[in-house]
């Protein structure tokens, strides 16, 4: 069952820089995001994650970033354009129940889905839309605050992934949180 979507006052406050104290986006993303590759932000909000993505891909990648609150993409488009960033950035709002994603079919070499699984109305459309967008041999991180999501639950995310092509190759120790990296089939 999905639990209410984060409020944007939330938003701000995931933006605190005391956060990369235990989740810092560099050390996190930076194993498997490089240059010049097309990934994606699922659930971005004000993109917490999402500028680092951009700066990893560099000048010839590209970030997508989706969320279905207009404030939270107007907010990380700011930031983006304060740090030069917004050009490797495209934002998209989707809606809870579709993330419209259809261009993107199989076009994506890395995705990242942060805290916000537990938040979708039905995780088996969502991962299959998104197991949708990643190549073959491309990723998908998902993270889930474990305060909110018991690792019980967490393996049923697993098991939906696992049903939709994608298969897990590492479980990283992300502080407060229950990860798994899958790789596409
Ligand atoms: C707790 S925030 C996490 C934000 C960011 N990933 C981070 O870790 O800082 C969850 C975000 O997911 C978005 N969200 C929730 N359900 C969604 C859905 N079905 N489709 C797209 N975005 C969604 C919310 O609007 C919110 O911005």
């Amino acid at each position: 069952m999905a639990e209410r979507v984060c409020p944007v006052w939330i938003g701000y406050l995931l933006l605190s820089p005391l956060r990369k104290l235990f989740q810092n986006p560099n050390k996190i993303l930076s194993p498997y995001v490089k240059n010049g590759m097309k990934v994606m932000d699922v659930g971005s909000a004000m993109g917490y994650f999402s500028l680092e993505l951009a700066k990893l891909v560099g000048a010839n990648g590209k970030a997508i970033c989706v969320d279905m609150q207009e404030k939270m993409l107007d907010v990380l488009k700011n930031r983006a354009r304060k740090v030069n960033l917004l050009e490797r950035i495209e934002t998209r709002l989707c809606n809870q129940e579709s993330l419209g994603l259809d261009d993107l079919k199989e076009k994506l070499d890395f995705v990242l889905a942060f805290a916000m699984v537990h938040e979708v109305p039905d995780p088996i459309p969502f991962i299959k839309e998104v197991s949708g967008t990643i190549k073959r041999k491309g990723y998908l991180l998902i993270s889930e605050p474990a305060g909110h999501v018991t690792e019980e639950n967490f393996k049923k995310t697993i098991s939906v992934a696992e049903q939709n092509n994608l298969k897990v190759i590492e479980r990283p120790k992300i502080k407060g949180s229950h990860s798994a990296l899958f790789q596409k089939e």
